[in-house]
């Protein structure tokens, strides 16, 4: 974990409230396989990473909450009590959606001065958000005593994403940044909550994320919509979700659905089965299994569940051509972020050179790249 991160968020809380506080790391996660899964109550093999959300918060004895996001030197203040007006894409709405979610449970919560940054970067699907809504949860969990467990708070960030910030995410993200563990995925069923711990060593390889740099705008409702399409598939068929339903019944629906529809329904049901057999690649050592199975992850998510777009498909149609890396595809909501590579390690400054050398040729723009240790959920610090 940063350390001088987590000094530089603490002094600057200091600065502004005069007074100690308490602080919370949040990390962000990445996906391994297993994507638009969660919300239809299938499996997910994400971890925590090592890039983190800070959170320094200390009650203040009033119904205010004033909020500092230091990164982009913005400050926020309202009364906890009162109806708020959210503005469409502001952080705000992480802090006021999770303060609210705690009201409505009827958790006694008073005011609170908030200071937060990091080094998690943000709209490349690494959920910063959900580390954000986490480290708040956390935060009101300590300083009022909550008592809160960690599937408790989960579900509180999540509602907060629901209801006041308006995309009706699975549980994917908050869950594998407040339970990751160093060096490991987790493969959650998110059906029960059911998880399984998997040692990640690649041994020669490594996962290696590139930033497209990009998120198109319409990446939020698209992923409501695909949600909603899931959804009305399942109860067609009298269940409440496509985990329920075997390739066979979905069959039966073939000439009452449009073809891009059932397309959307086969590939949830079949990364689910990827997500399986990428667990058994894992027990077996076998990475040449697991990199084809991201492969197939892409090809199903651009080619049938279309939430991929050109510049995610450029870098994995480029990562292809290249036999050190065993596999890549597209992570998180789609429609820009990073794509995930599972790399030699010997290769990776040639190969990352040469890649985002063409990336910059085609759209005239930087990529991003990040290696990315694998760390511990959201938790308190101590300095
Ligand atoms: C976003 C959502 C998650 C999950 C992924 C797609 O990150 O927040 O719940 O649905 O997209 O797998």
């Amino acid at each position: 974990m940063d350390k001088q991160l987590l000094h530089t968020i603490k002094e600057h809380f200091v600065d502004a409230y005069k007074k100690e506080p308490v602080l919370i790391a949040s990390p962000g996660r990445i996906n391994l396989i297993g994507e638009h899964t969660d919300y239809n109550n299938g499996f997910v093999l994400p971890a925590a990473i090592d890039k983190i959300t800070v959170v320094a918060g200390q009650k203040n004895g009033t119904t205010v909450c004033n909020c500092i996001a230091i990164d982009l030197n913005e400050k926020v203040t309202f009364e906890i009590n009162q109806d708020k007006e959210l503005i469409q894409g502001h952080w705000s709405n992480y802090i006021i959606g999770v303060l609210g979610e705690l009201q409505k449970i009827d958790c006694k919560i008073g005011g609170i001065d908030i200071a937060f940054g990091g080094n998690i970067p943000l709209g490349a699907g690494l959920s910063s958000s959900a580390a954000l809504e986490n480290g708040i949860v956390a935060l009101c969990n300590e300083l009022f005593e909550l008592g809160l467990s960690k599937e408790e708070m989960i579900q509180i960030s999540q509602k907060a994403e629901h209801h006041y910030v308006g995309v009706q995410c699975g549980i994917m993200d908050q869950y594998a940044s407040m339970f990751g563990k160093e060096d490991t995925a987790i493969l959650l069923d998110c059906k029960t909550l059911e998880a399984k711990i998997y040692p990640i060593a690649f041994k020669d390889y490594e996962l290696l994320l590139i930033n497209t740099n990009v998120k198109h705008s319409l990446a939020d409702s698209a992923y409501n919509d695909r949600r909603a399409t899931c959804e009305a598939i399942a109860n067609r068929l009298g269940k409440t979700s496509l985990r329920e339903v075997s390739k066979k019944e979905l069959a039966t629906l073939i000439s009452e659905i449009t073809t891009a529809d059932y397309e959307k329904a086969v590939y949830v049901l079949e990364e689910n089965e990827r997500v399986l057999s990428a667990t058994q690649a894992l027990d077996n050592d076998d990475m040449i299994t697991f990199g084809k199975l991201m492969y197939a992850s892409h090809q199903g998510l651009k080619e049938q569940y279309q939430v991929s777009c050109p510049e995610l498909d450029t870098l994995i149609d480029k990562a292809k051509t290249y036999p050190e890396i065993l596999g890549a595809r597209m992570m998180g909501g789609g429609f820009g972020g990073c794509t995930i590579n599972l790399i030699h390690k010997n290769h990776v400054a040639r190969i990352v050179k040469e890649i985002t050398t063409a990336y910059k040729m085609i759209y005239g723009s930087e990529c991003e790249v990040y290696r990315v240790p694998i760390g511990n959920g959201t938790q308190q610090v101590f300095l």
